[in-house]
This record gives C-alpha cells, sequence and structure tokens, in this order.
C-alpha cells in the first residue's frame, strides 16, 4: 500500500467512525490537540477533542446515513499530509425524506512516532 493508499484508507475510517458515532475510533485516529474549524464552531478555531464528543455523547447516530468522499487529493510533505475533498452526506430525515448535504474538507495528517495521526481539519460548506 502506498502512503497515499495508507492516508485515503485512514481518512476514510476517520469519516466512517464519525458516521457511526465510534468515538474510540476517533480518539485513536486523531491527535488530543487536533485543531479544528468547522461551521459548528461558528468561526472559532476549536482545539482538543472535547468539542467533537459533545456530538459523539449526543448519540442518534442509527438510521440510514451514506459518506462519499469525491475527487481526493493527498499532498505528501514528509511526515505531514494534507487529504483535500468534497464529502457527500446522505441521510433520511425525521419525515423519511431523503437529503445530501456537502462539505469541502481539508484534513491534515502528521506522522507521529511512525503512526499518522489527525491534527487538523477545516470543514465548510460550499460557498458559505
Ligand atoms: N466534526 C468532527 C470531524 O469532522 O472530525
Amino acid at each position: 500500500m502506498t502512503e497515499t493508499d495508507e492516508l485515503l484508507h485512514l481518512n476514510q475510517r476517520l469519516l466512517n467512525c464519525i458516521a457511526e458515532g465510534n468515538w474510540a475510533v476517533y480518539q485513536e485516529l486523531c491527535d488530543p490537540s487536533l485543531t479544528a474549524f468547522e461551521p459548528e464552531g461558528l468561526g472559532q478555531r476549536v482545539e482538543g477533542l472535547d468539542f467533537h464528543r459533545f456530538y459523539f455523547n449526543l448519540g442518534g447516530f442509527s438510521g440510514q446515513r451514506n459518506t462519499t468522499v469525491c475527487s481526493p487529493h493527498v499532498r505528501l510533505m514528509g511526515d505531514v499530509a494534507v487529504v483535500s475533498y468534497i464529502r457527500l452526506n446522505q441521510r433520511v430525515g425525521p419525515d423519511g425524506a431523503a437529503f445530501t448535504r456537502s462539505f469541502e474538507e481539508a484534513r491534515v495528517w502528521q506522522r507521529q512516532n511512525g503512526k499518522w495521526r489527525h491534527v487538523h481539519f477545516h470543514r465548510s460548506a460550499p460557498g458559505a
């Protein structure tokens, strides 16, 4: 497996654990000092995992959902890599109707002691 393939695999694992609400895997893949810009942060740079744990603790991850990564790009810079792509989230709403949301994502990974860990991400809705 190339490093690019490994990073795409790890990134997909991260997205899957978010979709499944699997906090243990999220913690395993993320550095405790993870920084993030995402819509939920209302323009603030969020640091650490507590902010994200809040959503895992809410539960409600059951039901039909699917995550698709479109046009992924991996930029390797030694022990740091940026994985960027468009993420499509398909869901079924409370009314039973399916809908899709789209996000631009850039996720930064750092190799620490031979193991890739997620250290920063930026997620925004197109046009936001
Ligand atoms: N909201 C958590 C994540 O996208 O990693």
